[in-house]
C-alpha cells in the first residue's frame, strides 16, 4: 500500500499555520489507524522541483520542463500508488500556483491520458490505480464565486487522468467572522464525522 500526499497551502509558515495543512494532518491520523501499514510519501510543492518549475516558452521548447527529477518521477509515484491526498486552499479562485505546475508536469499525452477524437470525442485517463481524496479550504463561502471552483477543477483534472475521486471534504469560509470566532480545531472538529468515514477510502 502506497499513499502520495501534496501539500500545496503557500500559509505553510505563516505565524497561524496552513488551515488546509491541519485539514490533511487531521485525515492522516485517522488514516494511519485504517492503514497502518501504509508507505505514506509526503511533498511540500513549495520545496519541490516540480510545484515551483512553471511552464514557459522556452522552458517548452528546449524540453527542459518535462524532466526526468519531474514528469518521470512523479508520474512513476503516482503510478505505483494507491491512493493519493490532496490538500490545498483556494487562491485567487483556483489551486495554488504550485499545484496548477505539479499538473502540468504530471498531464501528458499517452503516459497519464490518451486522446480519443477520432471516437466519440472523449479521452481515456491512464492512471487508474489511483483513488484520490481532495482537501480543499477556500476563505469565502462556498459557491461566492461562480467562476472559480478549485473542488471542481482538481475532481475533473483528476478523473480526467482515469484517477477515482471520493468525496471531496471543503472546509470553506475560513475568512468569515463566525469561523474566525473559534479555534481551528474546534473549526475542523465540525468535520470530523466526515473525515473519518472519507478515512476509510
Ligand atoms: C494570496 C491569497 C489569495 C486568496 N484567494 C482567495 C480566493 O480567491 N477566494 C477565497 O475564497 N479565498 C481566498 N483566499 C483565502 C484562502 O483560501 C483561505 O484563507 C485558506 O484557508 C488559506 O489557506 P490554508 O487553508 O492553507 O490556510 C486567499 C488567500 C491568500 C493568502
Amino acid at each position: 500500500m502506497k499513499t502520495v500526499v501534496l501539500y500545496a497551502s503557500p500559509t505553510r509558515e505563516m505565524p497561524g499555520g496552513s488551515i488546509s495543512t491541519k485539514l490533511a494532518e487531521k485525515f492522516l491520523v485517522e488514516y494511519r489507524k485504517n492503514f497502518p501499514n501504509a508507505e505514506i510519501l509526503e511533498f511540500d510543492l513549495n520545496k519541490e522541483e516540480i510545484g515551483i518549475k512553471t511552464l514557459t516558452a522556452d522552458k517548452l521548447v528546449t524540453k527542459e520542463f518535462f524532466s526526468e527529477a519531474t514528469t518521470k518521477k512523479f508520474i512513476e509515484l503516482l503510478k505505483s500508488a494507491n491512493h493519493l491526498i490532496v490538500s490545498s486552499p483556494m487562491i485567487n479562485f483556483n489551486v495554488p500556483a504550485v499545484l496548477k505546475n505539479f499538473l502540468d508536469h504530471v498531464a501528458v499525452a499517452n503516459q497519464t491520458f490518451r486522446y480519443k477524437y477520432d471516437g466519440d470525442g472523449e479521452s481515456e485517463g491512464l492512471v487508474t490505480n489511483l483513488t484520490v481524496q481532495i482537501l480543499c479550504t477556500q476563505g469565502a463561502p462556498k459557491g461566492w464565486y461562480p467562476f472559480g471552483d478549485h473542488v471542481a477543477y482538481l475532481k475533473g483534472t483528476f478523473e480526467f487522468l482515469g484517477m477515482k475521486v471520493n468525496q471531496p471534504i471543503l472546509v470553506d469560509g475560513t475568512k468569515t467572522k463566525s469561523f474566525g470566532q473559534k479555534s481551528v480545531e474546534e473549526n475542523l472538529s465540525e468535520y470530523s464525522n466526515q473525515i473519518s468515514k472519507a478515512a476509510k477510502f
